[in-house]
């Protein structure tokens, strides 16, 4: 499945062919904040990454806008995905799972979000569909569908179920996670008028008068990329990763691990060590500049082996792209009363690591 993704789903091929979603959205996006600054508003930036994030999903996913229904479905499948469930550590007592209505709501669920895919399913086998987005071959669903009618995955059985679980493993893990990134680096940047500023100059050099922000000169952003770091260090998205289980018996600091051990790998923690950082909870960008970090495991905010995230690419793409066009046509202000050290920074509990209260900004129009 991971192999399907890689080289199918997530090649650098296919993410370039995104590109023209990322630039439509992020526009759209830019567009409607342009609105509040000439109104004079504060603009909810955590809402609007939020469905930034749902929607480059979508249209890549499924070649279409997401529906309210979808995301209501998301919702609660996200909700029932980070529920406590008694079985998860002691595998006898799943009684009281069943009992206290929770496997019940799972299986609800899974069942309303199993038929939403089976229409996208029969809507992308219509040939008379008309398609929303244009994409050189299809969306992600087009692909899965071809690669299972022409039975290009022999070594296993392909079926529905498996495109239906990849599509929201997809979903769940690309859509949140970028704009988690983009919200906590605006945060961060709020909080640190000095590095914003910084940032911004090295953006606004670049790019002139060109009037918008081109994926062509993010590698040319470095101290962009360093921000980006410092921000998934400080909050990363996924802040345990994913969870994994050991396959054979191992000893780990005089501890004895049995096979089938569920196992958490803290980031977080690791991403703030002071043996590794120094002044581990300061935001320092500079931190990444000339310096290669990560390959002793000290950072890791995609993960790390053969379960490493498959979209780090498409994901950089997304964060990139979004923070250096907000922060190319617009300067940045807190509402009026709010001061620098009034912005909060818990996280809420859920897949993604999120800021728990939104982040409420105000943009003025940069004149080029
Ligand atoms: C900045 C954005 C992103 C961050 C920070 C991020 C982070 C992560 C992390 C920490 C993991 C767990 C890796 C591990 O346990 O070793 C993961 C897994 C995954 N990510 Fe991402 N991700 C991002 C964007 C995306 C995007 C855009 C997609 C797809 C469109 C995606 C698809 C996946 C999938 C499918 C997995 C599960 C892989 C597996 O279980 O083997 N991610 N990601």
């Amino acid at each position: 499945m991971r192999k399907i993704t890689t080289i199918h789903l997530l090649s650098p091929k296919k993410v370039q062919s995104f590109r023209p979603i990322r630039e439509d959205e992020i526009s759209r996006m830019i567009s409607k904040i342009r609105e509040a600054s000439d109104e004079n508003r504060a603009v909810n930036m955590s809402e609007m990454a939020v469905s930034l994030g749902i929607n480059l999903i979508c249209k890549i996913a499924f070649g279409k806008e997401c529906s309210r229904r979808f995301d209501e479905l998301l919702e609660e499948v996200q909700a029932v995905a980070v529920a406590f469930y008694m079985s998860d550590y002691f595998m006898a007592f799943g009684w009281v799972d069943k009992l206290t209505g929770m496997i019940g709501r799972l299986d609800s669920a899974v069942k309303k979000m199993d038929s939403f895919y089976q229409e996208l399913i029969d809507e992308h086998l219509d040939r008379k569909r008309v398609k929303e987005v244009e994409e050189e071959d299809g969306d992600v669903l087009d692909v899965l569908i071809q690669l299972k009618m022409q039975h290009k995955i022999p070594s296993i059985d392909f079926g529905w179920d498996n495109i239906k679980a990849m599509l929201m493993d997809i979903f769940i893990a690309g859509a949140e996670t970028s704009s988690s990134v983009i919200i906590w680096t605006m945060t961060a940047l709020m909080k640190s008028p000095n590095i914003m500023e910084k940032l911004q100059n090295e953006i606004r050099s670049l790019i002139g008068k060109k009037g918008r922000v081109y994926e062509d000169d993010l590698p040319k952003l470095e101290y962009l990329r360093a921000v980006v770091n410092e921000s998934m260090r400080l909050y990363p998205p996924g802040p345990l990763l994913v969870p994994r289980q050991t396959i054979e018996r191992c000893t780990l600091e005089g501890y004895q691990i049995q096979p089938k051990t569920m196992v958490f790998v803290n980031a977080w923690a690791i991403a703030r060590d002071p043996e590794y950082w120094e002044n581990p909870d300061k935001f320092v960008p500079e931190r990444f500049l000339n310096s290669v970090k990560g390959k002793d495991f000290e950072f890791l905010p995609f993960g790390a082996g053969r379960r490493m995230c498959p979209g780090m690419a498409m994901g950089l793409l997304n964060v990139e792209l979004t923070l250096a066009n907000l922060l190319y046509n617009f300067d940045w202000g807190l509402p009026i009363g709010v001061q620098v050290d009034d912005v909060d920074t818990t996280p809420s509990p859920g897949l993604a690591m999120q800021k728990k209260t939104p982040l409420l900004v105000v943009p003025k129009n940069y004149d080029v």
